[in-house]
């Protein structure tokens, strides 16, 4: 079994780094926030797109009981990778309650570290695409101008990757969800990867501690 969690501010690479995971260990990529965001249009999406597209997190009785459905899927029984999930201690102390009552426990916390400027300059050039495919305009553009490389969509800008937002997800990000670091460290699950790198080199480093 292994379940992962990915841990870092937003931009840090989580998104980009659990799909190649979850692609080479062949487990389920779970992303609290690419759930959110196909939930638009319902209550449930609506209500969450309120806070997200002010950067501020979404309640976490919200996120924990999504969680607790998504992870009770047949596909998480033999592990999972969770990106963006935990993000506050209690959402921390449920997700241990939520896979032990499954007779399962979190493997490997990987944390993923990246100085602020460079967060700002990744998420303000970010493109996504419908299909799930994230493109950064400096160091990963798509190869045709603001079509998808794997689909050929339309690429747009997340409504939370204003500038705005931006700051307010990195400010939100330190008073939550930083405390994690800890949490996990003093629980010997922690293992600190420097995002500096290219895609292609983190990416290694990743594997090279979840084999
Ligand atoms: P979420 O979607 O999780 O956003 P986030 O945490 O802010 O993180 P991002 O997705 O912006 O960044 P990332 O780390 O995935 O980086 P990426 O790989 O895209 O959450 C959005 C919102 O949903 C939250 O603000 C909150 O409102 C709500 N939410 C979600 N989960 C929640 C929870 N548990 N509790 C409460 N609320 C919750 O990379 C960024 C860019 O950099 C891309 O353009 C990429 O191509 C590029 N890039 C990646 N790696 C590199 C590299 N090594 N070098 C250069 N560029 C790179
Ligand atoms: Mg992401």
């Amino acid at each position: 079994m292994t379940n992962i969690i990915l841990l870092g501010p937003p931009g840090s690479g989580k998104g980009t780094q659990a799909k190649l995971l979850a692609e080479r260990i062949k487990r389920p990529h779970i992303s609290t926030g690419d759930i959110l965001r196909a939930a638009k249009g319902t209550e449930l999406g609506d209500h969450a797109s309120e806070y997200m597209n002010r950067g501020e997190l979404v309640p976490d009785s919200i996120l924990i009981s999504m969680v607790e459905d998504r992870l009770a899927n047949p596909d998480c029984a033999s592990g999972s990778i969770l990106d963006g999930y935990p993000r506050t201690i209690p959402q921390a102390d449920a997700l241990n309650r939520i896979l032990s009552s499954l007779d399962r426990r979190i493997d490997l916390v990987i944390n993923i570290d990246v100085p602020d400027d460079r967060l700002i300059t990744r998420l303000s050039a970010r493109r996504v695409c419908e299909c799930g495919a994230t493109y950064q305009l400096t160091f990963n553009p798509p190869k045709k101008e603001g079509i998808c490389d794997l689909c050929g969509g339309a690429l747009y800008q997340r409504d939370d990757d204003t500038e705005e937002s931006v700051q307010n997800r990195l400010r939100i990000y330190k008073r939550e969800t930083q405390p994690l670091i800890e949490y996990y460290e003093n629980q010997g699950l922690l293992t600190a990867i420097d995002g500096g790198g290219s895609i292609k080199e983190i990416s290694g480093e990743i594997y090279a501690h979840v084999k």
